[in-house]
């Protein structure tokens, strides 16, 4: 029988999937874009519709349709199969029913959560009061039926009961994060989510990972909103919220709307706006969330579209995350405008008490950031010192980020045209700050470079080990699993939780794979390839702060490296 790998690969060509992501241009036999994986001007990604294959010249990331859907939309394994599987038509039941028995934790964790959406949407339904609530919101059924919200009763144990009467064990419900231990370790575990009306949160193949819970119920003193901790399957740096279903809108309409809660999430996609997307329980504006992870939230839109508004609330915590966000959305090269509402009004207000024409007007009429923080602070200051002293501080900063000369250019006229200040006084301010930011700027760069690096080092590493486990499961391998291994067993204690799921995904990948062993000896080339690579990036930052004499034996080092580099190169093309 063939795997659905298989079917899928025979069904879906890979200048089809790729090109239902990024537009691509011919040369030759072949297809080349801009590397939707790292930031570039001139194409080098390549695509051999033969060998059903890409590789990009510029980062090195190569695959086939697989690895780009899981490396494009932030998948694992399993999330990229469901969601290609779906588009060619190919039924995985079967197959996932053979498979029941290795199960992984993180499947049934999935499951868990799954069982816990349909509970909650089960009791929304016999609670007219709550469905009242979002009704009075400016909630229709519709977006109550596609967002699946649902609604946690006011109890101890419901959620607990209903699991168990599924078959799920303690140790699954508490790894899910539906339920908390009490202190006193004798007394049964409770709901964490009770009375509240609940948010599934979606990655972006439509499977749930976490929720947030509004209180309906309000005791007073517990906090509006309660999301889920961090589990196995989901990490609140890494998913924003309704991505499932603004991706296609988003590609579609080449720009994306980044709101900060729900119900401004839900009512925008009401409105008509099906590429807004929303930070909240990722919360981007949080300044605890590191700023890799902006980045990396950033680089998942921008890898849909380099257009995006921002709309936070308009108080001081939102304009807060409209400089954070913003100042680093424009670093990664996007094009950042911003929605001005009025003072205390957030998107969800706007479209249900002025309506979808009102915001479909305010997001018409959004302002590229720096014109908008540039009218802030003239509205708010009429002292010509006091205008200059806050356009150096707070404006300057974001033409600094631009990327294009050109684009600098335009705004210091802009900024001069507003203010009445001379476009050569700004110039040298410019300079000035230039020079104060360098290293933040590096720093937002280098932090959007390392992840997905890191990430594609990673997925060598799953994919080598996969092979390795699912080899010795076998009377008669066809690799030797052992050298494999004892190759990786420094990061063997990385992977414990998902070993199922990895050889799983060895399995579906390689089984009918004929040369299996040049396959596995190619990912050790790319692991060194990527190694190298990280060696290189740290060596040229210690470059940037050397002396003249250390930096003649830096550059002796990047010579090495560069020239090993080489020799991996040319050993792969002598292979082929
Ligand atoms: P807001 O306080 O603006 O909430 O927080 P909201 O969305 O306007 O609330 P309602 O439901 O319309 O009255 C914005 C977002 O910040 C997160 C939530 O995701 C919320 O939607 N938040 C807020 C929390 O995570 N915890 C909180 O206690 C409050
Ligand atoms: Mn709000």
């Amino acid at each position: 029988m063939n795997s659905p790998v298989d079917k899928i690969k025979e069904r879906l060509g890979i200048e089809e999937v790729v090109s239902s992501y990024i537009k691509l241009d011919r040369a030759g036999n072949n297809l080349k874009a801009k590397c939707p994986f790292h930031n570039e001007k001139t194409p080098s990604f390549f695509i051999s519709p033969d060998r059903g294959t890409y590789y990009c010249f510029g980062c090195g990331a190569s695959g086939d349709i697989f690895t780009f859907v899981e490396e494009f939309e932030g998948l694992d394994f399993k999330g990229a199969l469901k969601l290609l599987a779906d588009r060619a038509g190919v039924p995985l039941t079967v197959y996932t029913k053979e498979m029941k028995e290795a199960e992984s934790e993180k499947e049934k964790l999935y499951r868990a959560m799954e069982e816990a959406t349909l509970y909650f949407e089960n009791n929304l339904k016999n609670n007219s009061e709550v469905l009242e609530y979002l009704k009075s919101r400016g909630l229709n059924e519709k977006s109550i039926k596609d967002f699946r919200i649902g609604y946690a009763i006011l109890d101890w144990r419901k959620l607990y009961d209903y699991l168990k009467s599924k078959n799920f064990s303690d140790k699954e419900i508490e790894r899910a994060g539906l339920t908390k231990k009490p202190e006193d370790t004798n007394k049964a575990m409770y709901d964490r989510f009770r009375g509240r009306i609940m948010f599934p949160i979606a990655d972006s193949s439509g499977r749930v990972v976490a929720f947030s819970g509004r209180i309906f119920v309000d005791d007073g003193k517990s906090a509006k909103y309660l999301n889920s901790p961090e589990t196995p399957i989901f990490s609140k740096n890494a998913v924003l919220y309704g991505i499932d279903k603004a991706k296609d809108s988003i590609r579609k309409n080449n720009f994306s709307i980044l709101v900060e809660g729900q119900m401004d999430l839900i009512l925008s996609h009401q409105a008509g706006y099906h590429n807004t997307v929303a930070t909240s329980g990722t919360a981007l504006s949080d300044s605890t969330i590191s700023k890799e992870n902006v980045v990396s939230n950033l680089g998942l839109i921008r890898r849909l579209s380099p257009n995006i508004v921002l709309a936070f609330d308009a108080d001081k915590a939102g304009a807060n995350a409209t400089i954070r966000a913003g100042k680093i959305a424009l670093s990664l090269g996007m094009d950042v405008k911003v929605v001005d509402l009025p003072d205390g009004v957030d998107p969800a207000d706007c479209v249900s008490k002025t309506g979808p024409l009102a915001w479909k007007e305010a997001i018409k009429n959004s302002k590229h950031i720096i014109e908008f923080l540039l009218n802030k602070a003239l509205k708010n200051s009429s002292d010509a010192r006091k205008v200059g002293r806050e356009t150096k501080e707070k404006i300057l900063p974001f033409v600094n980020a631009l990327e294009s000369a050109i684009e600098k250019m335009h705004f210091i006229k802009q900024i001069s045209d507003l203010s009445g200040i001379s476009q050569d006084a700004l110039q040298d301010d410019l300079k000035k700050v230039e020079q104060e930011l360098k290293y933040e700027k590096e720093e937002i760069k280098e932090a959007g470079e390392t992840l997905t690096k890191i990430y594609r080092r990673d997925y060598i590493e799953r994919k080598l080990l996969g092979i390795a486990l699912w080899q010795q499961t076998l009377s008669s391998p066809a690799v030797d699993f052992e050298t494999i291994l004892s190759k990786l067993w420094e990061v063997c204690k990385k992977y414990e939780d998902i070993q199922q799921d990895l050889i799983f995904e060895a399995e579906v990948f390689y089984t009918n794979d004929e040369n299996l062993e040049k396959s596995v000896a190619e990912m050790f080339l790319n692991l060194e390839e990527e190694n190298i690579n990280e060696e290189l990036s740290k060596k040229m930052m210690e470059l940037r702060k050397a002396s003249s004499e250390e930096s003649v034996k830096i550059l002796k080092e990047i010579n090495d490296l560069n020239k090993k580099k080489e020799d991996i190169k040319n050993g792969r093309v002598n292979n082929k």
